[in-house]
């Protein structure tokens, strides 16, 4: 297919994503409103639902390990993207205080999925420095290209883990194993992707789409993204 091909197909795509999954983010916003995340930060260790684990097969096992172990490191590269803008556009009236709220969502996200990588006794990911540094770097990369491109970048970034984050709720619904936690789980992934759908949302309604280039650096930052996100997964 040629290149030019690719990327309209690329931001049909993204375009379809963010007509269709900020729908169902609102749909789900009853489920998600009782926080599961604020319960996570005031941890209860009489409460099974954040303090134990269930009984699973090997194979269920190594896909529960999976699901945390990348989803923490998105989280950690999260930070670090919002981050390394902040340390270009943090004195931008503008998009300063956007950026700050969007990187003090991604602090929680991250304390969530370290209490969870360590209640279900996940192995983190080994690649946690390679991702605060490449995550800093396309953060303040992107800052230098200007406020509109920092904007694309979160555009990119979240579009994708809005979709890895509902693919693995789709995979836990399969999961055949009823235990507290998962519920719990699913809850929190569940209030994560709705918070990552309203960042894409801030990005576009704040120019990301004025970008020029905006196709091939979406194509950029969401296959780094795609990349990333296996390699962290299995190791
Ligand atoms: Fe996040
Ligand atoms: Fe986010």
């Amino acid at each position: 297919m040629p290149p030019l091909d690719i990327l309209a197909l690329a931001m049909l795509r993204a375009r379809n994503l963010r007509a269709l999954l900020p729908r169902a983010a609102r749909a789900s916003s009853s489920s998600s409103s009782s926080a599961p995340s604020s319960r996570y930060l005031k941890t209860d260790p009489s409460d099974a639902a954040t303090s134990s684990s269930p009984a699973l097969s090997n194979k269920q096992r190594t896909e529960l390990g999976e699901i945390i172990r990348v989803d923490q490191a998105g989280e950690i590269a999260a930070n670090w993207i919002y981050m390394g803008q902040m340390a270009v556009l943090g004195g931008d009236r503008a998009s300063g205080p956007l950026i700050q709220e969007m990187w003090d969502q991604e602090k929680k996200h991250l304390t969530v999925m370290d209490r969870l990588q360590a209640q279900h006794r996940v192995r983190p990911t080994v690649l946690a420095p390679v991702a605060k540094i490449a995550g800093f770097g396309l953060g303040a990369v992107t800052a230098l290209m200007g406020r509109d491109a920092a904007m694309a970048c979160t555009e990119a970034v979240e579009t994708v883990i809005g979709e890895h984050y509902d693919d693995q709720l789709k995979a836990l619904a399969e999961l055949p194993v009823k235990h507290p936690s998962l519920s719990l789980l699913r809850e929190v992934i569940t209030e994560l992707r709705d918070d990552e759908l309203e960042h894409l949302d801030t990005a576009v309604e704040n120019h990301s789409q004025r970008t020029p280039q905006h196709a091939l650096l979406t194509t950029i930052v969401e296959t780094g993204c795609k990349v990333a996100i296996e390699l962290c997964k299995r190791v």
